[in-house]
């Protein structure tokens, strides 16, 4: 009976765009103080949604901050219950004027809809709704057991996720968590996700006179903690990409000689990955490959520089303040508390003289590696295998999904990805957008996936 979802899929293929283009209409930026209420809306209609398809308890239950949206269908029983993960919540649309159409006014072209948020992550939640609602209304019933769960705040750091999910472990409590939050290689190559790295995040505040100076009357004599920054931020990183903070790679497991071969073995082309950032050259810590040094090794990037002024045309200033912002992504055994430790302590002892420093410790999340013996692993690899036609790569990912680390901590509970989206699809960046083919596979693989977690 499996082709009865099917035809389910392909006969409402249009009404379910139209739904996919209404929920990346509302403005769910979580970053951003005025869009407060459409994350909400956005929260709202997927509860609506939920509660459509047949998935009961669907719910937008309050945080403290964005809300989260539950719901369950927990009728199989002696099999199984996955929780299935994803964010509603998008990055912030600017630099608006490099958009060319608006961003939440989803445009289709070719094969792709363009709109913020559409690969990160609204589509890729949205399509194990939509495998949900084709197995419910052709079957009548779900193959396990499923609790959704999805966060407005994850593209801020999940900042009350932590307090929600120790306060809902009988309500999120579940065998394993599906991450839809996730990719895979390529349009024709699937990817187990076996590792995301870690994060840790500090700004540093450089104050020197009491109050902005004339340039030319106090330039000389007085430091500018502009300058003061900038030799703060070269002692931090070598100028071909090692961290010299004092430590910092004290626990970083090195990877076996076969592990790394095996990752060399991932089909990877220098000039066009070079040609797609429209870059000349690469950069990086010596010894490691790109894909190496993007996620089994650490780095630590600047992510915003300011002080001074910054306008139009010169200003002699001599400014009183200089400020930066750092995050450093973390690979196994990093432990994000230690790092803002030592980065603390670097800072503090490699102030120029003239300045006074100030840390502000920001978010901190542990890498996540997952367990191959995990169940759910082998039902995504066969799944992925009769999607894509041939075994996926095992690939692992440089970004952070602050919840897999939650979940473990807090409910035992391991995840893995299951997500559609490619890395060319512009995440974070001007005119992000998901590919409608991945539309159509993710449905379908998705369903597969719920048959195949029941075995
Ligand atoms: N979807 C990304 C994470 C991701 C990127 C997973 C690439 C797999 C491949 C997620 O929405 C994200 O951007 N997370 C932030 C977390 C941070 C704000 C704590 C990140 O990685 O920067
Ligand atoms: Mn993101």
């Amino acid at each position: 009976m499996a082709d009865t979802w099917q035809k389910y899929l392909e006969d409402n293929r249009s009404r379910l765009l139209n739904e996919l283009i209404e929920f990346l209409s509302i403005p769910s930026a979580s970053a951003v103080p005025e869009n407060a209420a459409d994350v909400e809306r956005a929260g709202a209609w997927l509860a609506a949604k939920l509660a459509r398809v047949g998935i009961e308890h669907a719910a937008v239950l309050p945080t403290g901050g964005h809300p989260v949206v539950y719901g369950d269908w927990l009728h199989a029983p002696g099999k199984p219950t996955f929780l299935i993960y994803g964010h509603f919540d998008t990055q912030p649309v600017d630099p608006l004027s490099l958009w060319h159409t608006p961003p939440f006014e989803p445009t289709i072209t070719d094969d792709r809809i363009i709109a913020r948020g559409a690969s990160d992550d609204k589509s890729n939640l949205f399509l194990p709704i939509i495998a949900a609602e084709a197995l419910l209304a052709t079957t009548g019933r779900l193959p396990v057991n499923i609790k959704f769960f999805f966060e407005g705040q994850e593209e801020v750091g999940s900042p009350q996720l932590p307090s929600f999910v120790r306060a809902h472990r009988d309500m999120l409590a579940c065998d394993a968590m599906l991450n839809a939050d996730s990719g895979q290689y390529s349009e024709t190559d699937g990817a187990v996700m076996v590792g995301l790295r870690g994060i840790c995040s500090v700004e540093v505040d450089l104050v020197g006179p009491a109050h902005d100076l004339h340039s030319g009357v106090f330039g000389g004599a007085v430091q500018n903690p502009l300058h003061a920054m900038v030799m703060l931020l070269d002692s931090m990183r070598s100028h071909d990409g090692r961290i010299l903070v004092d430590g910092f790679y004290d626990d970083v497991v090195e990877l076996s000689a076969a592990e790394r071969a095996a990752m060399a073995r991932l089909p990877f082309d220098e000039q066009r990955y070079k040609a797609d950032l429209g870059v000349t050259e690469l950069f990086g810590e010596p010894g490691y490959s790109p894909y190496e040094r993007t996620t089994i090794r650490p780095t630590l990037e600047l992510n915003g520089l300011w002080g001074g002024f910054i306008g139009e045309g010169s200003k002699t200033v001599l400014p009183s303040e200089a400020h930066a912002k750092i995050t450093c992504r973390l690979v196994p055994n990093q432990n994000p508390d230690r790092i803002i430790d030592l980065l603390t302590a670097h800072i503090m002892g490699h102030t120029p003289p003239g300045v006074r420093a100030r840390v502000t410790r920001g978010h901190g999340t542990v890498a996540y590696t997952v367990p191959a013996d995990l169940p759910a692993y082998a039902a995504v690899r066969d799944v992925l295998r009769r999607v894509y036609g041939h075994e996926p790569f095992e690939v692992r990912s440089g970004g952070s999904v602050p919840v897999t680390a939650l979940f473990l901590d807090v409910l035992g509970a391991h995840s893995l990805g299951f997500g559609f989206g490619l890395e060319d699809e512009l995440a974070h960046a001007p005119n992000e957008f998901f590919r409608l083919s991945s539309f159509d596979k993710g449905q379908r693989a998705w369903a597969l996936l719920f048959e195949r977690l029941a075995e």
